[in-house]
């Protein structure tokens, strides 16, 4: 597996990820096969990469002659049907970064098994499909595993790396390090929905709707209380209307289906109604706020009080999914804190915020968040009963 040339990457779909993905490694050194099953998306995609390389040389990150190497790197194939896959017959590794739908995924793998040579890792950007079941549509599932990388790839530092249950160890380790080398941080995350990012992030905007569902405050009250007392970037209401609701309503739906409709993950309606009216957010012009044109924001109250009840609260709920997701060795504790700095750009690890602020003092919020619903959706995580019954830090 270990070349004297410097691996050959492929990429499979040409849309927002793939083609930030490409540009990663073409300006990594990389030869790169881009391929795209529609010609508009690999014009547009050459036009996404050239204009991205352009600020890089603007912002004196690259040079000139560096942005042009990296295009000349750059070899964008249109795919006109399955077989024309034969493009990536000189790959070392691909990493697909098509449609998410396991059934398009699987044909894909099937497609580039028959091509790639027997060395050549195959690797899924999926965000939310099992691992194991991409795979198990290959001869060779011991040479699939999830890489998945953040929007925009060339920004974003973080790509969870996630072996499916037949993984080798060999491609595991082999292909993390090209990623490595690439200047990611990368994390080990368990095949299990929405793998780290995806799942521990959720209550950052379903306890966010959830407060918003029952009017104990507006959208703009919460997006104020997480900004200038939590110190998030962004509120979760103008988060998710940047992300947009068909993306942002769909992880939390698929994440609910696959945890067996575990409530703590259960979507809501008032996002749902949004979905089916097509008011997907920033794109659609209008989402929880409003986008047109001289369209102002309604104003929060800057209520002390209220804001720090709903800081306290969400952040309670984010922290014990944190510690949940090691005590369900989704990842480690050292991980989860890298996952939701990196990923998602958290002020601070959520482990480490729960230790400032006490895990005992986490816990009575959930527990009181219980009393009052009586729902299983506030239920503690056994991890962190456990850390405050013996007193213990998962960091130290
Ligand atoms: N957008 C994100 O924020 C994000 C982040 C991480 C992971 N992902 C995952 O990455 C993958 C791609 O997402 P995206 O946002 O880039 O989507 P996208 O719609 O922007 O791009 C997908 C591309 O794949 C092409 N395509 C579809 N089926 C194909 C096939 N069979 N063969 C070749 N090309 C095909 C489409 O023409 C399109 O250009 C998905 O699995 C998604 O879940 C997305």
């Amino acid at each position: 597996m270990v070349e004297e040339r410097k691996p050959v990457i492929g990429v499979l779909g040409a849309g927002a990820m793939g083609s930030g993905i490409a540009q990663v490694a073409a300006t990594h050194g990389h030869s790169v096969v881009l391929g795209d099953a529609h010609p508009a998306a690999c014009d547009a995609a050459a036009d996404r990469i050239a204009r991205s390389l352009t600020r890089e040389v603007e912002k004196r990150r690259l040079t000139r002659d560096a942005a042009d190497t990296t295009l000349e790197r750059l070899n964008l194939v249109h795919l006109p049907s399955a077989a024309s896959c034969d493009v990536y017959a000189s790959c070392d590794l691909v990493i697909e970064a098509i449609v998410e739908r396991l059934d398009a995924k699987r044909e894909a793998f099937q497609a580039l098994e028959r091509v790639v040579p027997r060395h050549c890792v195959l690797a899924s950007n999926t965000s939310s499909l099992s691992i194991a079941a991409i795979g198990a549509a290959c001869q060779h599932p011991e040479r699939t595993l999830g890489i998945h990388f953040f929007n925009p790839a060339p920004v974003m530092p973080l790509v969870e790396i996630v072996p499916g249950i037949q993984t080798d160890n060999a491609p595991l380790t082999w292909s993390r390090d090209i990623i490595d080398s690439w200047g990611k941080t990368t994390v080990l995350a368990l095949d299990t929905p929405g793998f780290i990012v995806n799942r521990v992030a959720r209550p950052y905007y379903g306890e966010a709707l959830r407060i918003l569902d029952e009017g104990l405050a507006s959208a703009s009250d919460i997006d104020w209380a997480m900004t200038a007392l939590g110190g998030f970037r962004m509120g979760p209401f103008e988060l998710m209307d940047f992300i947009g609701h068909d993306v942002n309503y769909v992880v939390t739906e698929s994440v609910w289906t696959a945890l067996h409709y575990d409530p703590r993950f259960k979507p809501s309606l008032t996002q749902r109604r949004l979905l089916d009216a097509g008011l997907l957010g920033k794109k659609s012009g209008r989402g929880f706020y409003n986008y047109g044109p001289g369209a102002e924001r309604p104003k929060a109250r800057e209520d002390a009080a209220l804001g720090s009840a709903i800081l306290n609260r969400i952040l309670a709920m984010l922290i014990n999914e944190a510690i949940d997701a090691v005590y369900l060795r989704v990842t480690t504790a050292a991980d989860v804190e890298t996952a939701m700095t990196k990923g998602v750009n958290y002020p601070k690890g959520l482990l480490a915020w729960g230790e400032e602020i006490g895990y005992s003092t986490v816990l009575a919020e959930i527990d009181r968040l219980h009393d009052e619903y009586h729902e299983d959706r506030y239920r503690a995580s056994p991890l962190l009963r456990r850390l405050v019954r013996e007193n213990r830090s998962l960091l130290r």
